[in-house]
């Protein structure tokens, strides 16, 4: 038996009894549940890296703003499902203070996360034209999306950007959009789970085929302003949030609050679409929704459907977050830095110990250090990676789950790993290399 750093046979015990039929391919919460359940049988705590969920805690700002509004009663009634208007009318101006795009109050949605978000979306964006039936997603990507998807009996093509970047992204968008049944791309900026930023030239070749092909743009901002390599932190001061809003109107962007603001456990996000496209007349509409516009078909159809609004009193806890950080008193993007700092330290223990970043650049310029990055080791797949680091307590997902054509590599999260872990880290990847550089 092996001498590994967590006990080898009670981790090969738990595999086996989880019945997963390969480890190394298993979803996000399969292998938290394995995980859980090894920490619980040997005692020893894991670095655990498979889990987006935000280790940090949220500003009291939306807390306190949240008791109050259920002290003034809005527990008992039902929230408009277009939002209440000071979280429209924030989510407006911080659209503008912060992305620098001007946008309607009215095409401010409250959405149950952006989870919900992209479901609402895929409900409208692929049925607005017969013809265009299939969401073309620029991975690697946030694999519950798929699954939506599916759910929904829709279609999606992917592919892997990492050998598209720049110019190169044009024909390789061109090769699907010119067949005709794409209705909808969709990526996320920064990018769930390699971390890559897309740069303006490639923004401006998505903005510019979505204009030549009429193909609406889901900018899926999961991870807002949280590039440290540029300050996004003050309102209305440059530099702002890369978008493609800069170069079409057919975008929709998804705003979470779960990692920039803390708030996941709220479940609110919102959804914004552009003047525009909100206004816009898609007569195939109508034979889901009542309306032929798409922004009515969204509210009234879509959103209307999934939920009947968003918590009410969540819908002030994030108005007022948005409020102070749009007067310039409340610095979001300060406060989740301290990924970026993690990051920039985890990355180097990894490679210290013969790990290599599999997503390394933006074109030419070295990856931003933030939430997600990516490894792999040599002369192992990305399935045996993951299994084979579960004996050294450090749990990662796979990327052949997102999407990605990297199979060799994995997604570290640094979100819950805390600092005074780095030493055990920094002791089970040292082991890990002896017991592996010579294999
Ligand atoms: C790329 C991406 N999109 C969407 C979501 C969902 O966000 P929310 O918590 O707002 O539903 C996540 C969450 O991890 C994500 O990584």
């Amino acid at each position: 038996m092996k001498n590994t750093p967590i006990p080898y046979d009670i981790v090969k015990q738990k595999i086996k009894e989880s019945n997963l039929p390969n480890v190394g391919r298993a979803s996000i919460r399969e292998l938290v549940r394995l995980v859980n359940e090894i920490e619980a049988a040997t005692g020893i705590k894991y670095v655990r890296m498979e889990m987006g969920v935000p280790g940090l805690e949220p500003s009291e700002l939306g807390i306190n703003a949240e008791i109050e509004a259920l002290k003034r009663g809005v527990a008992s009634k039902y929230p408009m499902i277009d939002g209440v208007p000071e979280l429209k009318k924030e989510v407006a101006r911080f659209v503008k203070n912060f992305i620098n795009i001007d946008v309607n109050e009215q095409g401010c949605i409250p959405t149950v996360g952006s989870m919900q978000g992209a479901m609402a979306a895929f409900l409208v964006t692929n049925r607005c034209n017969v013809k265009k039936d299939t969401v073309l997603f620029i991975d690697p990507g946030f694999p519950v999306q798929k699954q939506q998807l599916h759910v929904l009996g829709m279609n999606y093509e992917t592919f892997d950007v990492y050998n598209y970047r720049g110019e190169k992204l044009r024909d390789k968008l061109e090769s699907y959009l010119q067949k005709g049944n794409i209705s909808t791309i969709l990526y996320s900026n920064p990018n769930n789970p390699s971390w890559i930023c897309f740069t303006d030239t490639e923004l401006q070749i998505i903005g510019e085929l979505a204009n030549k092909y009429d193909i609406i743009v889901i900018e899926d901002l999961a991870y807002f302003a949280m590039d440290f390599r540029k300050d996004l932190s003050k309102p209305g001061e440059p530099p702002f949030q890369p978008t493609v809003a800069n170069y079409t109107n057919n975008w929709l962007m998804l705003i979470s609050s779960s990692k920039a603001f803390s708030y996941a456990g709220q479940r609110i996000g919102v959804m914004v679409i552009s003047n525009q496209l909100y206004k816009r007349k898609y007569p195939d509409l109508k034979r889901y929704f009542t309306s032929e516009e798409f922004g009515y078909a969204m509210l009234y159809g879509a959103v209307y459907s999934l939920s009947s609004g968003v918590c009410h009193s969540t819908q002030y806890g994030l108005a007022a977050m948005l409020k102070a950080a749009n007067e310039g008193t409340f610095n979001f993007v300060e406060t989740v830095k301290e990924y970026g700092e993690k990051a920039k330290i985890m990355k180097k223990l990894f490679t210290d110990n013969g790990f290599k970043i599999v997503y390394d650049k933006d074109e030419d310029k070295p990856l931003a250090d933030g939430f997600y990055f990516t490894i792999s080791y040599p002369g192992l797949s990305g399935e045996e990676l993951l299994e084979e680091l579960l004996y050294y307590g450090i749990s990662a997902i796979s990327l052949a789950i997102t999407g990605s054509e990297r199979t060799e590599g994995l997604r570290a999260c640094v979100s819950q790993v805390q600092r005074s872990q780095f030493p055990d880290l920094e002791e089970r990847l040292k082991r890990f290399n002896e017991d592996h550089k010579n294999s």
